[in-house]
């Protein structure tokens, strides 16, 4: 039996107050994630239960109880309050899928400060534009990293600390820097969590934007009840589980799903800390005996690509219940893994900003491959005529994605940025800019952004971003950043670039351009291929129009061009 049992039964008379209910939480009382996610879990009886299973490069193991992470984010927090970090102050976690990022969270949560995780692929750029925004207190790092933060040390006049976890006594540390050892450090047993309350804010994501810097997405303790419900309900997880979710916690989907929602559940969740590879990814499944396991599309396609001859060299028989996020996830995927597996992925949608799953196929419901599902019980969702933003209640008519806002894990704010967040509401509907159609059976069918946002495997970049990258070196006079298909990826970065007078366009010059950006940007919004034009399509106001470059890259229709400069 599914934890959500039947889907049309939990749509009649659904109140989130039932969430509220199961973790004994009370409107206006504290709720801490951190307190909930650990020491909560010790209070029922499960402390010396796994939480996490760890497995790091080259096959190192780490195991960590329930107690264990309740103690290890007690001594993160008591380290950091003795630093002088305090509550509401943001504090950037900027690591590998360490135990000290999951652990980390939980500690700064626990003492009321705001994480802000960011992936660990980023450049020192992109880490520079998200901390100055954030005006990030401290920093916990790892030492392989160091070298990207004591590049933009000197342009951060905010950041206090610089928090090393793996601090080897090699190299002499310097000034703002401190070495933090969770396995030399003295448990801390007797700790005050702060008493956050529904409102205190807990996480800051951040997510690219069409245009300008990338935006803060600032999460709230409550969002808690939209996390533990949606992964009880939609990952199906119980009590006997165990749970991998392969996200990274420098994204929403890895710390909703990947800290929040499992450990306020008090399931086991393993952790590998190490890139994609198909054999590494079963031989992970087959040693854990996962049970649940959430994951993307990009990852999915990847597996089907390595075939399915290498899937029988695994015993894969304890999977029950698999489920997918980020990006469309094709109807083929679906089919695929139902052939291997046995089980059908379920695909769901979501976003940073909205911080728990929206819509999602559910266990026990029949799935319609290509279909992101129903929205989740007590989300009200639809489609908008992007013209009047008025409710398309016709089958099969393409639409703006809308949900009615009020969800306990809806973003508060961007950070900063409150016009921004304001924009993002219609008629009284939050809108995510996706586009979409339903059908008769109100099943969801995701149809493509509303935006010039690219997913590449998963991962939202900004042309803006990339554009702004190419700007800065000095051949480059304009550019203009698209999609382009890609079979795994569904989408790569492209760049069309003009080149300033006396640079010739070659091999030489592509190569050149790419190593400059390289540095400035994250792997993930690299453009796998640079084109140098001679003009850019621009409107008579001098706008460059990619949606030219990115249907032609699509073999799409052009649409209205009217407005173009150069027809
Ligand atoms: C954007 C959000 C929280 C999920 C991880 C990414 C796209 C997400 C799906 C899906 C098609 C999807 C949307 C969305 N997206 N899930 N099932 N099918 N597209 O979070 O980085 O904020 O990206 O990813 O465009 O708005 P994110």
């Amino acid at each position: 039996m599914s934890n959500i049992g039947n889907y049309e039964e939990r749509l009649k008379n659904f109140d989130w107050s039932l969430s509220e209910k199961e973790l004994d939480y009370k409107a206006g009382n504290v709720i801490n994630i951190g307190w909930y996610c650990t020491d909560r879990i010790c209070q029922m009886g499960k402390g010396s239960k796994m939480a996490l299973l760890w497995e790091g490069q080259g096959g190192v193991e780490k195991k960590f109880t329930y107690n264990d992470i309740r103690l290890a984010s007690n001594t993160i927090g008591t380290f950091l309050r003795n630093l002088g970090v305090k509550n509401e102050d943001r504090v950037c976690l900027f690591m590998d899928k360490v135990p000290e990022l999951y652990l980390g969270v939980l500690g700064i949560l626990k003492i009321g400060a705001i994480a802000q995780p960011l992936f660990s692929a980023f450049g020192e750029e992109s880490l520079l534009v998200r901390m100055e925004n954030a005006e990030s207190t401290a920093i916990i790092t790892q030492r392989k990293h160091i070298a990207k933060v004591r590049k933009i040390v000197d342009k951060m006049p905010f950041l206090k600390h610089i928090i090393v976890v793996d601090y080897d006594g090699k190299h002499p540390l310097r000034e703002r820097e401190v070495a933090f050892s969770l396995e030399e450090a003295t448990p801390v047993e007797n700790f005050e969590f702060f008493p956050t309350k529904a409102e205190s804010p807990s996480l800051l994501h951040y997510t690219s934007g069409t245009t300008g810097q990338p935006k803060g997405v600032k999460h709230v303790h409550y969002s808690l009840i939209s996390q533990y419900l949606t992964a009880k309900w939609i990952l199906d997880i119980q009590e006997n589980d165990i749970y991998w979710c392969t996200a990274d916690p420098g994204w929403v989907t890895g710390t909703s799903y990947g800290i929040i929602g499992p450990f306020s559940l008090g399931v086991t969740q393993c952790v590998l800390d190490s890139g994609f590879g198909a054999e590494a990814w079963y031989k992970f499944v087959e040693k854990n005996k996962v049970t649940v396991w959430y994951s993307a599309p990009t990852a999915i396609r990847s597996l089907m690509k390595a075939g399915e001859e290498i899937i029988k060299k695994f015993n894969l028989s304890s999977l029950r219940h698999l489920a997918s996020v980020g990006e469309p996830l094709n109807a083929e995927a679906v089919v695929w893994s139902e052939k291997v597996f046995g089980k059908q992925f379920h695909d769901n949608y979501w976003q940073t900003e909205t911080g728990s799953i929206m819509i999602s196929n559910y266990p026990g419901m029949k799935i319609k491959p290509g279909s992101m599902g129903r929205p989740f019980p007590g989300i009200t969702g639809t489609i908008l005529n992007p013209d009047t933003f008025e409710p398309i209640n016709a089958e099969g008519k393409i639409g703006l994605i809308a949900f009615k806002p009020g969800w306990p894990a809806m973003m508060r704010t961007y950070w900063n940025n409150e016009e921004t967040y304001k924009n993002k509401f219609k008629n009284g509907w939050y809108l995510p800019g996706d586009r979409a159609t339903i059908d008769r059976d109100g099943y969801f069918w995701f149809i493509g952004r509303d935006d010039d946002i690219i997913n590449t495997g998963g991962h939202l970049v900004s042309p803006f971003e990339v554009e702004s990258a190419l700007l800065e070196h000095e051949a480059v006079a304009e550019s203009a950043v698209v999609s382009k298909p890609d079979e795994v990826n569904m989408e790569v970065v492209k760049a069309f670039v003009t080149l300033k007078p006396g640079f010739t366009a070659d091999k030489d010059m592509e190569l050149t351009i790419m190593n400059f950006i390289r540095k400035k940007l994250s792997s993930l919004a690299m453009p796998q291929e640079i084109e140098f034009v001679d003009s850019l399509p621009k409107t008579r106001s001098g706008k460059i129009m990619r949606r030219i470059l990115h249907a032609k890259e699509w073999g799409e229709e052009i649409g209205d061009i009217s407005s173009l400069e150069n027809d």
